[in-house]
């Protein structure tokens, strides 16, 4: 998408250097960060620098090419498998980083050659991206048809273009659906404690002109009541074989008061979320983070110093669940690269 006039993708690879917008600083400072090492990938994954599950599924693609470069350097090929295994312990929710890394470790399997090796890992992550933006186009496409003229709808956390590579998941039909020159107006949850809705949906929509409100994450149930949401739609990380989907901590509820005042409740995800090895949303590991997230807000202050500032009392314990499970009796419908599925149906997505 535009940023300033210039397209941009949240991730890429340029001689040999991966690339991301580094997520942490907006929506204050817009900054790439280059990346020559797997460690540097794997830390910016960990820490959030990049995120969102297809934006970590590409990172993790390039990582691996960046780690097939290090073995043709120093040829061990044990410190080859630690390099997979560090990125692999990045983040254990979102089921894209693993599809993403196994795809291009199958691509250079059957390859002798060290540069053969090296040209397939770095092409293969290159489709892989490729193919997340083009899976990111026809949710969007979809998914607008979902969107009428004057609608308001809601979403929490960011699942935007930043999230993926390019076009988003949730926010793709939202953009589609300006392109095709309808009015709307977005509710964007604040999505405590990382604040994603807060600071990067909202970025993006101001990007592309959306109309949009940042609400409170207490809020939306209250204005469902009052009839100002027409629609929900969320993100995944991770999507069960019966239909349950993981996505960041609150996204239940959201749901719970979607069903309770007869709003469509969709998610949007592209098919490398679906994890059919995970028979329902009980079997899908939920990342726990630091306290420290819950601890502390942290940003920009008007004089454009970065502050870290304390909103608990010392001494106090937190808890921080990354992702809860959405099952699949209160979701209308799953938007995909290849149309919309009701989650016990999600399965037929792959065919
Ligand atoms: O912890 P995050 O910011 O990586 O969580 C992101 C989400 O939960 C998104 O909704 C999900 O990854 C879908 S992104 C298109």
């Amino acid at each position: 998408m535009l940023v300033n006039g210039r397209h941009y993708r949240s991730v890429w690879m340029e001689k040999n250097i991966v690339y991301v917008i580094n997520q942490k600083l907006l929506p204050q400072k817009f900054e790439i960060l280059g990346m020559k090492t797997v460690e540097e990938v794997a830390d910016a994954i960990q820490t959030m620098v990049i995120r969102g599950a297809p934006a970590i599924g590409a990172s993790g693609a390039y990582g691996v090419a960046l780690a097939m470069l290090t073995y043709a350097k120093n040829g061990f090929s044990r410190d080859f498998e630690d390099k997979i295994s560090l990125l692999k312990s990045t983040r254990p929710t979102a089921h894209d980083l693993f599809h993403a890394i196994d795809y291009v470790l199958d691509s250079i399997r059957n390859e002798t050659d060290i540069n053969k090796k090296i040209k397939a890992a770095k092409k293969s992550a290159e489709e892989y991206a490729n193919q997340s933006i083009k899976a990111c186009k026809s949710i969007g496409m979809f998914g607008s048809e979902l969107i009428k003229d004057g609608f308001r709808i809601a979403t929490h956390c960011n699942a935007g273009w930043l999230a993926t590579v390019d076009w988003g998941t949730a926010l793709s039909p939202i953009y589609f659906a300006k392109r095709q020159g309808k009015r709307i107006k977005v509710f964007v949850d604040e999505t405590r404690p990382v604040l994603q809705g807060a600071r990067l949906t909202s970025w993006e929509l101001r990007q592309e002109g959306i109309e949009h409100y940042v609400i409170s994450d207490n809020a939306l149930g209250y204005l469902m009541k009052k009839g100002e949401i027409d629609l929900m739609i969320v993100g995944a990380d991770r999507i069960a074989k019966n239909g349950d989907v993981a996505n960041k901590i609150g996204t239940y509820e959201k749901a719970l008061v979607s069903k309770d005042n007869h709003i469509p409740f969709f998610v949007a995800a592209p098919t490398s979320t679906l994890d059919l090895k995970c028979k329902s949303g009980s079997e899908i590991p939920i990342e726990e983070r630091s306290e420290e997230e819950v601890h502390y807000v942290y940003g920009f202050d008007d004089k454009g110093e970065w502050r870290r500032l304390r909103t608990t009392p010392k001494g106090v314990k937190a808890r921080n669940p990354a992702f809860d499970i959405t099952p699949a009796k209160y979701i209308t419908g799953i938007i995909t690269e290849n149309g919309i599925f009701k989650p016990h149906n999600i399965e037929m997505a792959l065919r």
